[in-house]
């Protein structure tokens, strides 16, 4: 049994996509809804659809084991990803939650777009929104700081998300928060302090997103493997799964627990998702393979993991969730 749930939201499975890879439309979108995705997560939204930054914008090493990306967002604005006509192109007749994330240029494009979700909401309660990612963790928007690395505007924005309309009293939806990578302890405290001061509206911490500005260099053309931002660069795939696996336990151990951890970063099969768990993670999102692989990855990362359970006598997620042993 794959099942979890993250925020209250329960999960048919616990593996699911990270938003970004084939997560931009409607058609993408029904092929993760129905393979063995656990959830629906869009690509990050802006205020307004836009085309993102020029190509070469991902790279992918030869051997698999890294990838980079710097798209600069490109997406099909807020009102796409929570109109019902695209809702309901994506989920077919599977009823799995579709999750909305958000990633605005500015803290006021973040407020606006959070207004749209509730307002959506209210005029249609049949509007299939089980949930909304912030995120605070996109490296690739030239000019902009990482928020999540900046701790005085992350709680900036924090306070002022939640002290929207749609956080007071119950919330109108869980709301998870899109985390960049730490390396160094005091910062996870800190980040975690913080967090944990808004847990009354925060449901989940998905950690982590892409390591930011790295760089990749095409040594027989002698220029940076991507274009934009003199080839700095979000890297992702199994070269992150370690810092991916240490934040994931780091947020598990600071967190409150009514915050539940969702692990992403470099989980390519189904041991890598036990890791995760093992680590604190109640769910698990896929980026990166999801990209090269398909959404059949999905399936494949399922079966995988039921094959690790069965073998290890375990029936349920939270049989070993969190249960990391110590020396
Ligand atoms: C992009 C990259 C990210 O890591 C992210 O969180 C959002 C957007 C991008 O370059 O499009």
């Amino acid at each position: 049994d794959l099942s979890t749930s993250i925020g209250g939201v329960p999960l048919s499975t616990c593996i699911y996509n990270a938003s970004g890879p084939r997560t931009g439309s409607s058609a993408a979108m029904a092929k993760i809804a129905a393979s063995r995705s656990g959830c629906v997560l869009a690509k990050s939204a802006t205020v307004s659809s836009q085309t993102g930054n020029d190509q070469p914008r991902t790279w992918h090493e030869e051997n698999g084991k890294a990838s980079l990306n710097s798209e600069g967002l490109p997406n099909n604005g807020i009102d796409y990803y929570i109109d019902s006509k695209t809702i309901s192109e994506t989920l077919g007749d599977s009823n799995k939650p579709y999750m909305v994330s958000i990633s605005g240029k500015t803290l006021v494009d973040n407020l606006l777009m959070l207004g749209k979700i509730s307002n959506v909401m209210k005029a249609d309660p049949s509007i299939k929104i089980a949930g909304v990612e912030l995120n605070l963790a996109c490296p690739n928007i030239v000019g902009k700081p990482t928020i999540g690395y900046d701790f005085d505007q992350m709680e900036d924005v924090l306070k002022q998300v939640t002290s929207l309309p749609c956080f007071k009293g119950s919330a109108m939806f869980p709301l998870g928060i899109k985390m960049p990578p730490y390396f160094d302890r005091p910062h996870f405290e800190h980040a975690a302090s913080i967090l944990n001061k808004y847990k009354s509206c925060i449901s989940y911490v998905a950690s982590i997103n892409t390591i930011g500005n790295a760089l990749a260099i095409d040594s027989v053309a002698e220029m940076p493997c991507i274009r934009a931002k003199g080839g700095f660069a979000g890297l992702s795939g199994p070269a992150v799964k370690y810092t991916a696996l240490a934040n994931v336990k780091q947020m598990r151990e600071l967190l409150d627990e009514s915050i539940d951890v969702v692990g992403v970063g470099g989980v390519a099969n189904g041991i890598d998702a036990f890791e995760m768990i093992l680590c604190g993670a109640s769910a698990v999102q896929v980026g990166t393979c999801h990209w090269t692989e398909g959404p059949s990855c999905f399936d494949r990362m399922c079966s995988e993991l039921e094959g690790i359970m069965r073998e290890k006598g375990y029936n349920s997620i939270d049989d070993f969730r969190g249960k990391l042993k110590e020396w």
